[in-house]
């Protein structure tokens, strides 16, 4: 089969010659007065079906006559909500969505069609309606945001059904009328520098071997309820995180940035515990620091992380509570610029750069004087050393030069 896709959305296939213009549909799903599902979408169905003398393949558009169906619910407990289009001559598209609180997402996906429909299925061999569904999918958004996607996405339901999506802009467990001005963007709008343009529907690229840059310095600050600071940090974090690859099909470790202008910082400061938790689209990160009143330091004592990247195939979330790292004298703030390997578990790293932080005893909104950690002190003695060995060298040098000098001095004398 041959199937092109111009940029205006019209598709055909050689084998069918039929020519269709898809427009976005817009579906509203509503409980009472309140909408909980919105979805505006483009979707193109290609699917394989016998006839008596051999396999034909039909790519057909959602047509704009599709409504929302009988199977559609806001749910509620025990109950996902769900997204069912109809349309034709009993064909359907289900999308069930679920939420972790932090991220939703489209769960299944199933796909209805009817084989006794001859005008979509001409000369089928079988009749009666296929089901297929899988619970693979890419759509997936932040809670109270738009899942905006304008590129296209295939999504196989089995070897012979396949929707193609573009141009979707849905939400679900929505809390207003209309969608969400935040929106989330999959992964395939975002720009892309290293992959050529093709025209086949992107899938989601395997992990970059090769290590993103240093990260950019965040500077993430909590304040008291009175608004003054009690907990600053100023660090570039990059997460290396070992997974299993959604598009490798094998175990990777991907190094991701956190990026500080995406990112929050939000917390809770306390005597002898304070906790600073960053999120960012797509992940979460939780630092705690302890205070030892009997040694009379600070110290990072848990890190937690979930994050569900694009290419991860499930969530990772995972933490590790006894920790004893960036240990620091109560009163002062942490300082590292050199680059450092927060190990937390054998799966999860956080390389620092350029840190500063203090969690406790913060006065005048300002960090206190500085403890440097261990490799900026062995960073300053190298050069300290070499200073010294230069100089012990001109003394030698010149205690030579003196002495012989005398010598030739005395030598002369004799004479
Ligand atoms: C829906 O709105 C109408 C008019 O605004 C109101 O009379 C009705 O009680 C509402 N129903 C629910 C279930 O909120
Ligand atoms: C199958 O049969 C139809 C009509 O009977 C015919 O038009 C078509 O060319 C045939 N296809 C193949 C692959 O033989
Ligand atoms: C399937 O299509 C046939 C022919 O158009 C129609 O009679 C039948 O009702 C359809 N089945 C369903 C479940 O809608
Ligand atoms: C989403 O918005 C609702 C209402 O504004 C709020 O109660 C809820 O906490 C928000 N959820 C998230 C994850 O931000
Ligand atoms: C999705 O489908 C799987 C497999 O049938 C099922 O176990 C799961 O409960 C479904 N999830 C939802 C949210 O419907
Ligand atoms: C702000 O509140 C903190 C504790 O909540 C207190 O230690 C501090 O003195 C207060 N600062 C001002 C300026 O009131
Ligand atoms: C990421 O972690 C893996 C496994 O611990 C390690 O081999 C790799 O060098 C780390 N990469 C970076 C950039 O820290
Ligand atoms: C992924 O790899 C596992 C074993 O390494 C294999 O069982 C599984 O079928 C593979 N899945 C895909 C989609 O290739
Ligand atoms: C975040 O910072 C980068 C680099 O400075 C910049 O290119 C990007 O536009 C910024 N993004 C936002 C949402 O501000
Ligand atoms: C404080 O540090 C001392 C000495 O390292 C240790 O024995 C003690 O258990 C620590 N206390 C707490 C609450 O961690
Ligand atoms: C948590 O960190 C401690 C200290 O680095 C380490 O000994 C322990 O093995 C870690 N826990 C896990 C589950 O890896």
């Amino acid at each position: 089969m041959v199937r092109r896709c111009s940029s205006a959305g019209v598709c055909w296939t050689l084998l069918m010659g039929c020519v269709f213009a898809a427009h976005a549909v817009t579906f509203e799903v509503t409980d009472g007065n309140s909408t909980c599902i919105k979805a505006d979408l483009n979707a193109s169905f290609s699917i394989t079906y016998n006839t008596n003398n051999g396999t034909r393949v039909v790519v057909f558009g959602l047509p704009s006559s599709a409504r929302v169906g009988n199977g559609s619910s806001c749910g509620g407990r025990e109950v996902p909500p769900e997204l069912q289009v109809s349309f034709g001559a009993g064909h359907a598209l289900g999308l069930v969505f679920s939420s972790d609180g932090r991220l939703y997402r489209v769960a299944n996906m199933s796909l209805q069609y009817n084989l006794s429909d001859t005008s979509t299925f001409p000369q089928s061999s079988s009749t009666g309606v296929e089901t297929m569904m899988t619970n693979v999918s890419e759509i997936f958004a932040r809670m109270n945001s738009t899942y905006k996607c304008v590129s296209s996405s295939t999504v196989s339901l089995s070897a012979r059904a396949n929707v193609t999506f573009s141009d979707v802009h849905l939400e679900a467990y929505m809390t207003g009328a209309n969608l969400s001005k935040d929106e989330s963007v999959c992964s395939a709008d975002l720009p892309v520098t290293t992959v050529a343009p093709t025209q086949t529907p992107r899938t989601t690229a395997a992990p970059s071997p090769v290590p993103p840059p240093a990260p950019e310095r965040g500077n993430y600050t909590l304040t008291n309820t009175n608004g003054t600071a009690c907990l600053l940090a100023l660090m570039g974090l990059q997460l290396n995180v070992t997974h299993r690859s959604k598009s490798l099909n094998q175990t990777v470790s991907e190094v991701v940035n956190l990026q500080p202008n995406k990112t929050t910082a939000s917390g809770s400061c306390g005597a002898t515990l304070a906790t600073l938790v960053l999120t960012e689209e797509l992940t979460n990160l939780t630092f705690t620091f302890a205070l030892n009143s009997t040694t009379q330091k600070f110290y990072l004592s848990a890190v937690n992380i979930s994050a569900f990247w694009p290419d991860m195939t499930d969530r990772f979330a995972e933490g590790n509570g006894s920790l004893n790292l960036l240990q620091c004298s109560v009163g002062r703030s942490y300082m590292c610029s050199a680059e450092q390997t927060l190990s937390v578990l054998p799966t999860f790293s956080i390389n620092t750069f350029r840190m500063q932080l203090q969690p406790f005893n913060i006065t005048s909104n300002r960090f206190s004087a500085v403890e440097e950690c261990r490799l900026d002190q062995e960073n300053m003695l190298i050069p300290i050393i070499v200073g010294a060995a230069l100089a012990g060298l001109v003394l030698i040098v010149l205690v030579a030069y003196l002495i012989g000098r005398k010598r030739t001095h005395a030598g002369y004398q004799t004479i």
